[in-house]
């Protein structure tokens, strides 16, 4: 006990008693110059952050990502040349559910990964899923409200999904994913993760390439059926986080390797499917996936609020050797999640210590704000250009700061990608229902539709249910209209 340290105030004065507040008397009014009840009772009232919208409900860790292969001729990426190590963080999470809801609903799960590189930060903020239900970043509010809860009752609603899903007829693919067994996986260390979206590589020449992040699963892919999962949504709401945390605590460490799809900027002019496409992926006959290296998850946070929940992931955190694309998506995702953070946590959220760049230092002429905690030196000047030289401040590089960039055809307009030969909403929908899932997974598959087209209460929207699945498969839509049509 001796050496126990005291009690203090938030500002280090020591405290009394951290059990009775003070009062007139033992039996009479509490007062307000208690500073410290003051103080501790106002502490508890701001201890909450406004949640992720969306992927409120996740859990993560942190690790070591290390590059086994060589694919410099791809990238100049420190954090992708060969031997190289990088501490790396993880978050996953589901999609709709609200930070207590169960980690069982059937949902995708969000895969955020960071590489705190020496370049800065890495963020490829992904999905166990290679594709998403929509294709215009103008479109996302309205689909995360579909997935929500209804204004009125506050209740989520199968038939505001399936309307939104049956009037986005791109969605097809990733729906056929999220109605399949990769909706309900057995534990996060089980899935395997996708950068999802087309991003840029360019290598020491300055040669860009397109470029698909895959991160395979050494535990396996496992899932778990309807029934389990709504048992586990019952008895153990945190039934991933728990999964995860203990396995790191005993030592069992989970591994992903990194794997990548690299398509040539030729290539990317004529390929049959829009590459930029998000509700498409990339056949492996033609793009096969090329190792990269594994990375592994070996340390728990110390503090989940600090570390998990304050953790700001953006796909704009690129580095020198990668960049984005000219996915729709992709360029208003690089716009939202700054913003959600400076909103959600603060404007100084990239200062806290799991932000901040941990093998670099971020070196700029931005200051203050809320909570401001670095600054630089007294003798660093608050502008840009100075004379001062070193001590006046940082200087920028355009050979270090090298950026990803992509032609365009200049017109402003509001449109559809333009179609290519292969780019119907339903093709390869069709091609994962038919060839990629057994026998048995199209069995679960078309008892998981049953029981969403029989939740569903209003007639046209069930009517668009069945078409919706017929456009995917004509023998699908059949064999739910004859089972399910009557109900
Ligand atoms: C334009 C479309 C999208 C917008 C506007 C959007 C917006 C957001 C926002 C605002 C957050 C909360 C961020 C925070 O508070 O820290 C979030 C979280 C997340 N989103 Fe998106 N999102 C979009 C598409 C996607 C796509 C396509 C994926 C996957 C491929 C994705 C995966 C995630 C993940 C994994 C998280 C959780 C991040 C974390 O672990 O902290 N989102 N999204």
């Amino acid at each position: 006990m001796t050496d126990q340290k005291l009690t203090t105030t938030q500002t280090g004065t020591p405290i009394a008693n951290d059990e009775h507040s003070l009062t007139v008397g033992a039996n009479g009014p509490t007062v307000l110059h208690d500073r410290y009840l003051v103080e501790k009772l106002a502490a508890f009232n701001r201890e909450r952050t406004p949640e992720r919208n969306p992927h409120a409900k996740g859990g993560g860790a942190f690790g070591e990502f290390v590059v086994t292969e060589d694919v410099s001729k791809y990238t100049r990426a420190a954090v992708f040349q060969p031997g190289a190590k990088s501490e790396t963080l993880i978050r996953f999470s589901t999609v709709a559910g609200e930070q207590g809801s169960p980690d069982t609903w059937r949902d995708v799960r969000g895969f955020s990964l960071r590489f705190y590189t020496t370049e800065g930060n890495l963020d490829i903020v992904g999905n166990n899923t290679p594709t998403f239900f929509i294709r215009d970043g103008i479109k996302f509010p309205d689909f995360i409200h579909s997935q929500k809860r209804l204004a009125d009752s506050g209740l989520r609603d199968a038939d505001m999904q399936w309307d939104f899903w049956t009037l986005s007829p791109e969605s097809a693919h990733q729906v056929t994913y999220l109605m399949g067994d990769r909706g309900l996986p057995a534990s996060w260390r089980e899935v395997n993760g996708y950068g999802s979206h087309t991003y840029q590589w360019i290598n020491a020449e300055g040669e860009k390439f397109w470029v698909k992040y895959h991160f395979m699963s050494q535990q396996g892919v496992k899932n778990i059926s309807g029934e389990e999962a709504d048992a586990l949504a019952g008895t153990d709401a945190d039934f991933h986080r728990r999964d995860l945390f203990n396995a790191i605590a005993e030592g069992n460490f989970p591994s992903w390797d990194v794997y990548v799809q690299i398509m040539s900027n030729e290539d990317a002019k004529t390929y049959r499917i829009n590459p930029f496409d998000l509700t498409k992926t990339w056949p492996k006959a033609d793009y096969p996936r090329i190792k990269v290296g594994t990375f592994t998850l070996n340390r728990n946070p110390e503090n989940f609020f600090a570390e998990i929940e304050q953790a700001a992931f953006s796909p704009g955190n690129q580095v020198p050797g990668t960049g984005i694309s000219p996915d729709k998506m992709l360029m208003a995702r690089v716009f939202s999640y700054p913003d959600a953070q400076r909103y959600r946590i603060g404007t100084n959220y990239n200062q806290l210590p799991v932000n901040q760049p941990h093998a670099t230092e971020a070196n700029n002429y931005m200051h203050q704000g809320n909570m401001q905690y670095h600054f630089p030196s007294a003798a660093q000047r608050v502008y840009h250009p100075n004379s001062f030289g070193a001590a006046g401040g940082p200087a920028a590089d355009a050979q270090a700061g090298v950026e990803g960039n992509f032609e365009s055809d200049g017109e402003l307009m509001r449109t559809a990608y333009t179609l290519r030969e292969d780019d119907g909403d339903f093709g390869q929908a069709g091609i994962l229902y038919r060839d990629v899932y057994s026998a048995d997974e199209k069995a679960r598959f078309h008892a998981t539709l049953g029981g969403q087209a029989q939740s569903i209460t209003i007639d046209e929207i069930r009517e668009r249910f069945f078409q919706y699945w017929t456009n995917v498969d004509a023998n699908l839509g059949q064999i739910l209209r004859d089972q399910y049509a009557a109900n």
